[in-house]
């Protein structure tokens, strides 16, 4: 398995969910969600344990789904309550009900043990919903490329300059080294460059002119979630990083979910403390993001196909490799704990 099984991942926002059925991949196992009579949302197994048929391709039923094919009904729990031409339904005719919260407008699902679902683990931002701050819903971007791929990328600085010359870098970010800090399951690389310009995002929506003190943290947590701090301040006004706040800040976070080998969905908001009731940029400001992590998608994307196709290659490592080496081997770890504890 190349997946942390025991986290929670977020499936899709939790405004997509209605009353019909709807299929999504999350660690290749197949989920049909769909939204109770009362509102509440339900992951089950999208596999009828008849023949395989997805029950998505059946119909919701009250908060029942029938399967497609030969009718077995299932209840939210995923027990099969119904089996058309017969009384006897057997014990091991059920579907595997997964986990499930709704947090930051996303639904989220655990994937491991659900005995071992805990809601407090859901990846955790203190600014959301938090006085001072406006949270604004993102998009989901679909990128044809392994999660670790996306992972090395948003522990990266050092890219910024080069792929987001017009939103979120500018070229005296190049020389600036980065630092990294390492906790058990968490990373920060960040970096502050002082006195330079603006970056064209904070330029535009923070309304800042003249030299600036800017700052990067790219925070992650194990396996594959990430809160991007960024922000400025006139150069010289934040001397203790720690008050950054009373700069002009945002949180992009990305909240990543493998879908398979090849394919991962990043899901992603931002929060910010700054023009906080001006909702009207909201939509452009989540344009120009999103603008950003294209660049992102269209290289990584070329890098997937290219790795698929040099099967032998091996990476070059640069020194603005640490973090995202230790990333893969969090995640490596994580891995190899829980086929260890499957094995005994
Ligand atoms: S495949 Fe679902 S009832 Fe036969
Ligand atoms: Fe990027």
């Amino acid at each position: 398995m190349k997946y942390v099984k025991d986290a929670w991942y977020p499936v899709v926002w939790a405004d997509r969910i209605g009353r019909e059925l709807s299929r999504h991949v999350v660690l290749e196992q197949p989920l049909v969600l769909f939204r109770r009579e009362d509102g509440r949302i339900v992951a089950l197994q999208d596999a009828c344990p008849h023949r395989l048929a997805p029950l998505s391709l059946g119909k919701l039923k009250g908060d029942t789904v029938e399967c497609g094919y030969h009718g077995m009904t299932f209840d939210c729990a995923g027990k099969c309550v119904r089996i058309p031409g017969q009384e006897i339904i057997p014990a091991n005719a059920t579907v595997a009900a997964y986990p499930l919260e709704v947090k930051y407008g996303l639904v989220w699902v655990w994937m491991g043990d659900a005995a071992a679902a805990d809601a407090a683990k859901i990846f955790q931002l203190d600014q959301y919903g938090a006085e001072g701050w406006h949270a604004v819903q993102g998009q989901t971007l679909r990128i044809e490329c392994n999660y670790l791929s996306l992972c090395d990328n948003l522990l990266d600085p050092a890219h910024v300059t080069f792929v987001h010359t017009t939103t979120l870098g500018t070229p005296a970010g190049a020389t600036v080294p980065v630092n990294n800090e390492y906790g058990d399951d968490a990373i920060t690389v960040w970096r502050w460059i002082r006195g330079a310009q603006a970056i064209p995002l904070f330029a535009k929506y923070g309304k800042l002119s003249g030299a600036v003190d800017r700052w990067h943290y790219y925070n992650y947590t194990t396996p594959c979630f990430f809160a991007i701090d960024m922000g400025s301040c006139v150069s010289g006004t934040i001397p203790d990083a720690a008050d950054r706040h009373e700069g002009i800040q945002m949180h992009a976070c990305h909240l990543l979910t493998p879908v398979d080998e090849r394919t991962v969905l990043q899901h992603w908001f931002h929060v910010r403390n700054f023009r906080i009731d001006e909702h009207d940029i909201d939509a452009e400001l989540t344009a120009d993001l999103d603008k950003a992590f294209q660049e992102d998608k269209v290289i990584l994307e070329r890098i997937q196909r290219e790795e698929e196709r040099n099967a032998d290659y091996k990476r070059i490592v640069l020194g603005i490799d640490a973090a995202p080496r230790k990333m893969r081997r969090m995640v490596d770890r994580l891995i190899e704990r829980e086929s260890a504890g499957a094995d005994r």
